[in-house]
């Protein structure tokens, strides 16, 4: 099954390194990030999952709970956390799923066959509190993901879900954002006290609306 952004993401039920989840439920009512990697013992995800543990306070700040995955038993899993742990100075204390049946990869599209006929992609889904999809990115095995993207990609997703703005090419928190399409300029002034910029009439910022 493919999953595109906007669609609602399937549960599931699975083993995973803290203990058995029902998706759904673990995330609750907060946001998402379900990420998947090629294997356990591999240099690239080894990097990848200690740099996620080392931004647990990020994710935290932002509401978000994080999962990883792999098509490998928990066993496997429990063992190379250890190695994570040690090479890159965090704890690694989110869930890994495994998925060794591959119930999950088939569910969220993360085994591409002509890249790997067995392994999952780097594939990474940010969902939203509705459980809808936000976004998708997808890497090659050989390239590790910009956790700081990813913090990033949140950071815009939920200044639209909550302010009604979106982001502009680089943007970076604290920058000026854009006022959506959907609200009028007159809306716009109302909207947002700190002042609206009009270059043209469709291209409108006004700064960050949650920072001071
Ligand atoms: C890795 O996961 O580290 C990896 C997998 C395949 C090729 C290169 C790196």
């Amino acid at each position: 099954m493919s999953l595109r952004l906007g669609d609602k993401v399937p549960n599931f039920q699975a083993k995973t390194s803290i203990g058995d989840i029902d998706f759904y439920e673990y995330l609750g009512d907060s946001w998402g990030i379900l990420f998947s990697h090629p294997a356990d013992y591999t240099p690239v995800c080894t990097t990848e999952l200690g740099k996620t543990a080392l931004l647990k306070e990020e994710f935290a700040k932002r509401n978000v709970k994080v999962l990883a995955l792999s098509v490998d038993p928990v066993e496997k899993h429990l063992g190379w956390i250890g190695d994570i742990n040690e090479t890159q100075n965090c704890s690694v204390d989110f869930p890994i799923i495994a998925d060794d049946d591959r119930k999950v990869s088939e569910l969220y599209d993360f085994i591409h066959p002509n890249a790997s006929a067995t392994a999952t992609v780097r594939s990474l889904v940010v969902i939203g509190p509705d459980k809808l999809v936000k976004l998708i990115i997808t890497y090659p095995a050989s390239t590790g993901r910009n956790f700081n993207e990813v913090l990033r990609v949140v950071d815009s997703l939920q200044l639209t879900a909550n302010y009604s703005v979106a982001t502009p090419a680089n943007w970076t928190g604290g920058e000026d954002v854009i006022v959506v399409p959907a609200v009028s300029t007159e809306d716009a002034i109302k909207k947002f006290p700190k002042g609206v910029k009009i270059v043209k009439p469709y291209l409108r910022y006004t700064p960050q609306p949650n920072v001071d």
